[in-house]
């Protein structure tokens, strides 16, 4: 059995002081969570979200790393950093970063290397934009963008990593998957990874589904057996909102 990973992708939300604030009123609220659960906050918010998690299971994220272990690459942040800072995982590949800070294929790749590389657990972020649905992509895609990302890692590696499935079209918009397409796209990316490494291996990889997930629509999302959790923006900005997500039930 799969345990359900719920992580938080708070976007540029929040400065240090904030970010403990939130973490503080979440702690209480989620300290029964059977789920896996993540905070991926800005990187300036490291020390003091690390700091605000003393004595809690919820885990750290970032929301990006570099593929480089060091050097000229102004802005960047190593895995072997974010380590340091105490980060435990670190969201790659965001449909945001690929639209606006050119991310592609290859170099989701890249870094997903070095996170594994360092210690980190990736949650690896692939979907279709609305046209790619509508002209049939969708499936051809979703496969295409997750075998990329995970070619050079081991059987083992893999295992551990985290797939999230974000449909470009529902991410921000409060448009979600039906519960059936969000499955069901699921279940082919875990298929593109059984037929590639064995069902031993796509058995175990935790595969999310994110765009718009919220306290309303989190239920039947999570009784969908392909489903192993979420990834959530806008609603995990609210510690309320984001512990109802949490304990889907
Ligand atoms: P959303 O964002 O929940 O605000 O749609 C999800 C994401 O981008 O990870």
């Amino acid at each position: 059995m799969r345990t359900p990973v719920i992580a938080g992708n708070w976007k540029m939300n929040k400065g240090p002081a904030e970010a403990a604030e939130l973490i503080n009123e979440l702690k209480p609220l989620v300290k029964e969570a059977k789920a896996t659960v993540v905070v991926c906050v800005p990187a300036i918010d490291i020390p003091a979200a690390k700091k605000a998690l003393k004595g809690s299971k919820i885990k750290l994220g970032a929301q990006n790393v570099h593929f480089k272990e060091s050097g000229a690459f102004t802005g960047e942040l190593s895995a072997s950093m974010l380590k340091e800072a105490g980060v435990e995982y670190v969201i790659i590949g965001h449909s945001e970063r690929r639209q606006y800070f050119a991310e592609t294929d290859e170099t989701v790749n890249l870094r997903v290397k070095a996170a594994v590389a360092g210690g980190l657990i990736p949650i690896i972020c692939v979907g279709e934009k609305k046209e790619q649905r509508e002209a049939g992509y969708t499936d051809a895609l979703v496969a295409y963008q997750t075998l990329i990302a995970l070619t050079g890692l081991t059987e083992d590696e893999i295992k551990k990593v985290i797939i999230a499935y974000e449909p470009v079209w529902a991410i921000g918009t409060g448009l979600t998957a039906t519960d059936e397409q969000a499955n069901e796209t699921i279940g082919v990316i875990r298929e593109a990874i059984r037929a590639k490494y064995g069902k031993r291996v796509s058995d175990r990889v935790r595969i999310q589904y994110g765009g718009s997930m919220n306290p309303k629509n989190v239920k039947g999302l999570m009784a969908q057996p392909q489903i192993d959790g979420g990834l959530i923006g806008g609603a995990s900005l609210k510690a309320e909102d984001f512990a109802k997500v949490v304990h889907f039930e």
